[in-house]
């Protein structure tokens, strides 16, 4: 089929197995993911465990993959992506993206693989730097991390994905797979591959939720995240320890709203009715702020809020995750049937970019003709 006919909409997104999902993915992604998956405005959505892509930087612990494809798996399960109507599959387990990512090599430069400001930071966070000796790729800059970015518009375009619901970071890959698009349909004079379009978070919590420490992202590494699948406890312990404003001593003290990671949580998922069942006081989060500004409204009694909010969004989660866990054979079947299903919808596009390139020899045996024709002719005419 050529792209242009192709009138479905299909959603392709992914995450890199590498920890279990916070927070901060649940606003940004996966919330919206299941929106996206229950709006029955799509064909097809698609969601990738990138083990291929964890690999490009810890190649040297495949066993933190292995065991957090589970991890991943689990989370996306217990925040309500369904897999009968979401298909998620594993990166390694379908060859047609290995096979894609090598032929859009060639249509990429080391150069314009540079400019990548996404990979250019990443780089700077691992330690690798393009300028070290040859041959140590702990300081060096490994080739598969470098162009990761090719890999993953094979991804994209393996599954002729249209929309590519992803964080900000994301935007400079989702760029590299439209232009790597237009250069193949070009250079092979073919309407095969499908140019995504990007689909952001809609609004700036959402595009960057602070850690608990109030630095500006929560992330792993900072040690400052509240996971999807942390127990009551602990959520209790870590919103008790949230960074709030330092110069806010006594209740009686105005107030900072702003950049007061409490507030900002608050932003993200409070609601009216939330008021009413657990802080009648408020009638909504306005009436909070305005309160906290000023003076009058302690930490401890915000802190307690927030907990009722993020625990009324995490006990359904819990209570999935309770159940899957129980059910870790149906999760493994779940992935195996969505990596073959991918496989089969994958191997598809790979056989029109090979028809495309004209390298198809087993496909087409008319190459028989032609070379019999050489033969005749002579190479050289
Ligand atoms: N790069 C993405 C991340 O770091 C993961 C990913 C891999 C991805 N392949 C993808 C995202 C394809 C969207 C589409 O989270």
């Amino acid at each position: 089929m050529l792209a242009k006919d192709c009138e479905k909409k299909i959603i392709l997104t992914g995450d890199r197995p590498t920890g279990r999902l916070h927070l901060g993915h649940y606003v940004g992604s996966l919330h919206r993911r299941v929106e996206l998956q229950n709006s029955g405005k799509f064909d097809e959505i698609n969601i990738l465990v990138a083990d291929d892509q964890a690999l490009t930087d810890n190649w040297d612990n495949p066993q933190k993959i292995r065991d957090n494809i589970l991890a991943v798996a689990l989370d996306y399960l217990s925040c309500g992506i369904d897999p009968k109507k979401s298909n998620i599959c594993i990166q390694s387990g379908i060859p047609a993206l290995h096979a894609l990512t090598f032929y859009y090599m060639n249509l990429v430069t080391t150069q314009r693989l540079s400019r990548n400001p996404t990979v250019k930071s990443e780089m700077v966070m691992r330690g690798f730097s393009d300028s070290a000796s040859a041959n140590d790729n702990k300081a060096g800059l490994p080739a598969g991390f470098f162009a990761y970015p090719v890999s993953q518009a094979a991804d994209i375009t393996a599954f002729k994905a249209t929309t590519v619901p992803v964080g900000e970071d994301q935007e400079p890959m989702i760029e590299q797979t439209r232009e790597i698009v237009r250069k193949f349909n070009t250079t092979y004079n073919a309407d095969v591959l499908v140019e995504p379009e990007i689909l952001l978070p809609e609004n700036a919590t959402q595009r960057r939720l602070p850690g608990t420490d109030g630095k500006a992202k929560m992330s792993k590494s900072l040690g400052n995240c509240i996971y999807l699948s942390d127990d009551p406890k602990t959520l209790k312990t870590k919103v008790m320890g949230m960074y709030t404003d330092p110069l806010h001593v006594n209740i009686s003290d105005p107030g900072h709203v702003e950049g007061n990671a409490v507030f900002t949580y608050l932003d993200a998922f409070a609601t009216d009715d939330m008021f009413a069942r657990y802080l009648p006081d408020y009638q909504n989060l306005q009436e909070m702020k305005d309160h906290y500004a000023k003076g009058g409204l302690g930490d401890v009694k915000c802190k307690k809020f927030l907990i009722k909010v993020l625990e009324e969004m995490l006990a359904p989660i819990r209570e999935k995750r309770a159940y899957w866990e129980q059910h870790v054979d149906d999760i493994y079947d779940i992935l195996k049937e969505g990596t073959r299903h991918a496989v089969e919808e994958t191997n598809e596009t790979l056989k029109e970019v090979r028809a495309a390139m004209r390298i198809d020899y087993f496909e087409d045996d008319s190459i028989k003709d032609s070379w019999k024709k050489l033969i005749e002719d002579g190479f050289d005419k």
